[in-house]
């Protein structure tokens, strides 16, 4: 729409004012919406003087790295730096239950792994433009949007729920200025001037996915089996979901590992004693409130069925139907 073509020739004017004209920036990419239509509204800002970093910190979804590799590079031809971070984040996540402090570490992590990536990333820049030389990888991009401000305790009148590791979860010392396109949008917004910008439906109207992934999924500590389990667990709902053709009616669909929790089965002849997971399907506006989504039962038996069917050591599937709120969309 018209307002939207504003608002994105305001944002690329604003940025080109603040970056100037030889500043370097990097971009996070998560594999979400917000990411990505961020680093495609700088991109048009600055052209190859933006770098993406893509942290592959493990706590993603089944193929969920691929499809930033292939989707996004594909669609923006932007300069994509790879960091294979998975027993970083898993070492520093040991031992660690208590959901704020997962948040704070992988906000942590992750801006960590920025830094080191700087050096590299300002060599590959001064490859193609020798007039970077000497200039810093001063500028972050991300992908912050209104809600995240408002619930992180971003100003006067907000509270603070929940560190969401894009705002309330960044060190003191850090050493990049933030560049935040997005910062007074809604998501419905963001998705307009996605697809103002060509990118494709796949990325704009990919359901809502937290920046700490499935470390904030996992109710107890993470640990390389227990995200196994969890990603195939998610990736049959997602299936399922996407089968039954209601991608688009439903705002996101969180499913939760109760790590901690055992319980007593029967399978074939024999007793389990395995893990519930929690199918926590919503509708939503904005992610500020949200109701639980009153899914079809053919749908939840078949994704209840598949999963205990193929998910080792998963033996029961509950239904978490709490609004938010008083639950928020993410148990943690
Ligand atoms: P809650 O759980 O607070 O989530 O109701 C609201 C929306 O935000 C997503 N979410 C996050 N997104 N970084 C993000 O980029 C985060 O740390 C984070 N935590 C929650 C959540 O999936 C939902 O869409």
């Amino acid at each position: 729409t018209w307002t939207m073509v504003n608002i994105v020739d305001e944002q690329i004017d604003r940025i080109r004012e603040q970056i100037g004209e030889h500043g370097h920036a990097i971009c996070g990419l998560s594999g979400g919406v917000d990411s990505a239509v961020a680093a495609a509204v700088v991109q048009r800002a600055i052209g190859d003087r933006l770098t993406c970093v893509f942290v592959d910190h493990g706590l993603l979804r089944k193929g969920e790295a691929e499809q930033v590799e292939r989707d996004f590079v594909a669609a923006t031809g932007v300069d994509l730096h790879v960091v294979d971070a998975q027993k970083q984040f898993l070492d520093a996540l040991a031992g660690v239950a208590d959901p704020e402090e997962k948040r704070k570490i992988i906000g942590r992590e992750f801006i960590r792994t920025f830094e080191a990536a700087e050096a590299e990333v300002l060599k590959k820049a001064m490859k193609r433009d020798p007039s970077v030389a000497g200039a810093k990888v001063a500028f972050l991009v991300q992908g912050t949007l209104y809600p995240d401000v408002v619930e992180s305790g971003g100003g006067a009148g907000t509270s603070n729920i929940k560190s969401h590791h894009n705002v309330g979860g960044l060190p003191d010392d850090l050493e990049f200025e933030l560049v935040e396109p997005l910062r007074t949008l809604f998501k419905d917004e963001v998705r307009l001037v996605g697809e103002q910008l060509g990118l494709p439906a796949e990325i704009v109207w990919r359901q809502p996915f937290p920046g700490p992934g499935l470390g904030i999924r996992i109710i107890g500590e993470v640990t390389a089996e227990r995200l196994e389990l969890l990603r195939d667990a998610d990736a049959i709902a997602r299936e399922e979901l996407t089968r039954a053709g209601l991608d688009r009616d439903i705002w996101q669909m969180p499913v939760v590992l109760l790590a901690d929790v055992r319980s007593v089965g029967v399978q074939g002849d024999g007793r389990t004693y395995g893990h519930p997971v929690v199918i926590r399907p919503v509708t939503s506006e904005d992610a500020m409130t949200a109701d639980w989504a009153r899914l079809p039962y053919d749908v939840l038996e078949r994704i209840s069925t598949r999963i205990t069917n193929e998910v080792r050591d998963v033996n029961r599937v509950t239904l978490d139907v709490t609004s938010k709120p008083p639950g928020t969309i993410e148990w943690e």
